[in-house]
């Protein structure tokens, strides 16, 4: 059956606007699904944050009792510096704790950047991990234009590296912390670079908050002040919005 959220290829962002945040979650899900039944052993790229945890919810709901995903390998665009291991706001452990431990990726292949010790050599350690790139990538959209946590300003070219997060990123990661002083002020991330080398690119971005930068990414010009619209370079990018994020779309 072919997926209708998978673009031919060479044709530019493929946009599908869903009438709310759940039906764009049921997009994102299906496409993710989608690629695992097609490739049963694929390298998939996930994104932590609030837009992907209703599709994970799905995917849970529908495959916690199958093996699917048993031969996934998993690999998270970012992670931050500072945290304890295991500490439930990291993003590896949030990962595993919405969506992987429920589908049975086993938890040593899901990867994140390792943001203890010598940083430099684990950026380049999770570069060659990652190796011509994963199968599909799913993206979410920070209110700035980033992706991962490639920043305003960050070159296109640049692979994993360590970044110093923004006051915007910070202030809006706050939720997940209990307190705005607990938000790590450095993450280990894929670079837009690293990012590009995906098969697939499936970004998500749900709420009218985020109708800006989505507008910017897919309509503004293409410059690093929007790190986002650094997707149209790529051959093959779906864009998953809810009625709401697609409101500065013209
Ligand atoms: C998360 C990530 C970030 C988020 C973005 C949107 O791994 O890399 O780029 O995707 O900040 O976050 P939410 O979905 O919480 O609005």
């Amino acid at each position: 059956m072919t997926d209708p959220a998978v673009p031919p290829g060479g044709s530019g962002p493929r946009v599908v606007v869903a009438g709310d945040a759940e039906q764009a979650a049921v997009v994102v899900a299906r496409t993710i699904r989608a690629a695992v039944e097609v490739d049963p052993s694929c390298r998939l790229g996930l994104a932590t944050g609030a837009t992907p945890s209703p599709a994970y919810r799905l995917l849970v709901h529908e495959l916690a009792t199958t093996d699917l995903f048993v031969d996934v390998t998993a690999f998270l665009l970012d992670e931050y510096v500072g945290l304890p291991t295991g500490d439930p706001a990291s993003y590896r452990a949030t990962i595993r704790r919405e969506l992987t431990d429920a589908i049975g990726v086993p938890a040593e292949r899901v990867h994140a950047p390792v943001t203890t010790g010598d940083l430099e050599a684990s950026c380049a350690d999770y570069e060659s991990l990652l190796g011509s790139g994963v199968d599909l990538q799913l993206l979410g959209i920070g209110r700035n234009g980033h992706l991962g946590f490639n920043e305003p300003g960050t070159p296109f070219e640049w692979t994993t590296h360590v970044v110093e997060l923004s006051a915007t990123t910070r202030s809006d990661n706050a939720r997940f912390f209990a307190s705005p002083d607990l938000v790590p002020t450095h993450a280990v991330t894929q670079g837009l670079a690293t990012i590009g080398r995906a098969r697939h690119l499936l970004l998500a971005a749900t709420g009218a908050a985020k109708a800006p930068a989505v507008a910017a990414a897919l309509e503004g010009p293409l410059d690093t002040a929007c790190p986002a619209s650094s997707l149209r370079l790529h051959p093959r990018v779906t864009v998953v919005l809810d009625r709401d994020a697609a409101g500065d779309l013209s």
